[in-house]
């Protein structure tokens, strides 16, 4: 089959199409024929192997465990294994491909790809494969943090970078909750935020929220462009923050631990500051949970995966140079 390859960690440029063996598939496991893949700065963390930290996190310390990135898509299932009991050839699914919280390749840039049938679920009639292929990732992480669920009910929520891949599902799902959502980002997002169900927009490049005037019980931020203690000033005394965070490809030059040491202080604060605390009592919602309450977002119409672009396999490195360098609206996405 044909396969991205990544022998070692570094550009973009270096990934090779080649024909590699078909993925043997597990007993508890689904092969997948890929019909799309989401790209994301997830994996441009894996490709470049930057901060050098990740590879001690599961991604494989001199080169990558895994030789292909990739780390959810949507596609046709081929065959099951012998255990396999939610799935059968033909069903049209989506999922992550990289199980545990390993930070690692999922093998998903390629025709074929065996997955734990625990990561999959239905894909919705109503959208494409490519739509599909873009939610699992963004969408574990956003689940991982909004887990208040109907609790958001009425609750003002800012979203910091909304219209962003991972933005654009916490803006959707916050709003599916029943939230009141102001959602933050740059001029020419404006419009798409408010087509996204946002009811109030900031412009980060006019206005810096954390000198406004509304009072939120939850800050979901993405770029983490303010310090915490700014943020903190247009929280409720009982608002929560999470922090998501974005290396801006390098661009932020920590190229040995990126931003875990800011996480590590945010989390050893948590333990005297309420608001960085999780939400009291609710469990991390498990993989397959994630993927019903995705599943049945998706399929209602309250979440709407924005496409910016599709490149097919052997388009890689213009995809990788689009998702880096250009102004994006929504998620780029290899097609097979
Ligand atoms: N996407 C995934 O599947 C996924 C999964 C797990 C983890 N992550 C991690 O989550 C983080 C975010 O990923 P993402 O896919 O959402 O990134 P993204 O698509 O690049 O989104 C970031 C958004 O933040 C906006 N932004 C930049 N500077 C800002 C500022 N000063 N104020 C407000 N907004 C600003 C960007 O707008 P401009 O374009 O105008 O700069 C963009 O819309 C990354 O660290 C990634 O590694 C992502």
């Amino acid at each position: 089959m044909k396969a991205i390859v990544q022998e070692k960690y570094g550009s973009f440029d270096d990934l090779e199409l080649r024909q590699v063996e078909e993925p043997v598939v597990g007993d508890d496991e689904v092969l997948v024929r890929v019909r799309a893949a989401s790209m994301h700065p997830d994996v441009w963390h894996l490709v470049s192997g930057r901060p050098y930290i990740l590879r001690l996190m599961g991604a494989g310390f001199s080169r990558p465990k895994n030789p292909t990135p990739g780390t959810d898509m949507a596609g046709v299932v081929d065959s099951v294994g012998a255990k396999v009991t939610r799935f059968r050839q033909g069903d049209q699914v989506f999922g992550e491909t990289v199980d545990a919280y390993t930070w690692s390749n999922g093998g998903a840039y390629c025709e074929y790809v065996s997955v734990p049938q625990g990561l999959l679920a239905l894909k919705p009639h109503n959208i494409t494969f490519e739509q599909a292929a873009s939610v699992p990732t963004s969408g574990f992480i956003v689940l991982q943090n909004l887990r208040e669920g109907c609790q958001l009910k009425g609750q003002k929520v800012l979203v910091n970078g909304a219209g962003g891949g991972v933005g654009s599902l916490a803006l959707q799902i916050a709003k599916a909750y029943g939230a009141q959502v102001t959602a933050v980002d740059s001029t020419g997002k404006l419009d798409m935020l408010r087509s996204l169900g946002a009811d109030q927009v900031i412009d980060y490049t006019r206005q810096d929220f954390t000198q406004g005037d509304i009072r939120y019980d939850l800050i979901f931020d993405v770029p983490g462009n303010h310090p915490f203690s700014a943020c903190k000033r247009v929280l409720k005394p009982d608002g929560r923050y999470v922090l998501i965070g974005h290396e801006h490809f390098g661009g932020s030059g920590k190229r040995v631990f990126g931003i875990v040491p800011y996480f590590l202080s945010l989390m050893l604060k948590a333990r005297f500051v309420k608001q960085l605390q999780g939400p009291r009592g609710i469990p991390l919602p498990s993989r397959p949970e994630t993927m019903a309450v995705l599943r049945t977002f998706l399929e209602a119409g309250k979440i709407t995966p924005i496409i910016d672009s599709c490149y097919p396999l052997d388009e890689i490195h213009e995809a990788f140079r689009h998702m880096i360098g250009d102004e994006l609206r929504g998620k780029v996405i290899i097609t097979m």
